[in-house]
């Protein structure tokens, strides 16, 4: 079952994700040549403190491991779930995930982009390009009357025709008051899949690109997800409520209140 959400939840989670837009704003802005990852981590804790939230990512178990950072940082070919903590110096040429994932008053925002460092090659820019509009593509199926599969269609449609790589080990999912809530949202499948979307539950839609394959690797920190053939990876994200109407983008910044 997808979770509906309420009118009082919505205002709550409204807030979550316009802080969880802002910080990731803020973050990209300072994406430069010789910054470290380290500090943008670091960065990215004062911001969420300053907002009264904190990282939902902190501490996020899977197993009897815990996530060690506040924000995931993944550089090139790593995909998602960089750990921002580990110091590396970002340079000219380089791509960063930042995926920043918030929970504000017991309800979650989650978003993620990939910028460049300086200047990129115009393979990395198209990679970026593109994937931003496959998430795009993919939000404005977010729709009472169609299915999940609606969303993962349109993204692997979106695609294909670049024969870019899509990762599967990783979804997008319902969000709420914990990060990860049905549905699943596969970013490939037919587009008849899935629950009927209704008015009021709340996605984070999210594609995942490779320059190459579409094969993943899982790094020896245990959280970093590579692409198995070292080619370049992006990553989009967005929360969105569907609604009677068009769909609402939630995670776009703005001052709390
Ligand atoms: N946006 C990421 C996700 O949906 C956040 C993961 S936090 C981590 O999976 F702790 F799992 F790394
Ligand atoms: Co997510």
């Amino acid at each position: 079952m997808i979770p509906i959400k309420s009118e009082s939840e919505l205002k709550i989670m409204r807030a979550a994700c316009r802080i969880a837009a802002t910080v990731l704003d803020e973050l990209c802005k300072l994406v430069a040549p010789g910054v470290n990852t380290y500090d943008l981590d670091q960065t990215g804790r004062k911001l969420l403190d300053k907002f009264d939230a904190r990282s939902a990512c902190f501490g996020y178990r899977i197993g009897s491991k815990r996530f060690p950072a506040h924000t995931c940082l993944s550089v090139n070919d790593e995909i998602v779930h960089g750990i921002g903590i580990l110091k590396r110096v970002l340079k000219e040429g380089d791509i960063v995930s930042v995926d920043v994932c918030v929970e504000f008053q017991g309800y979650i925002g989650d978003n993620a982009r990939t910028v460049p460092v300086g200047e990129i090659s115009a393979d990395k820019q198209k990679l970026l390009s593109v994937t931003e509009a496959s998430l795009k593509a993919a939000i404005d199926q977010a729709r009472p009357g169609n299915r999940v599969g609606a969303i993962s269609n349109s993204v692997e449609r979106y695609i294909r025709p670049h024969g870019f790589g899509i990762i599967r080990d990783f979804v997008g999912h319902g969000v709420g008051k914990s990060m990860h809530e049905a549905p699943q949202i596969p970013n490939f499948g037919p587009r008849n899949r899935g629950e009927l979307l209704r008015p009021g539950m709340t996605l984070a839609i999210e594609p995942m690109i490779s320059l190459g394959r579409s094969k993943i690797l899982m790094g020896d920190d245990g959280w970093t997800a590579l692409t198995v053939d070292g080619s370049d990876a992006a990553h989009f994200e967005h929360t969105v409520l569907i609604t009677s109407g068009e769909p609402e983008i939630l995670t776009i910044p703005g001052l709390p209140g």
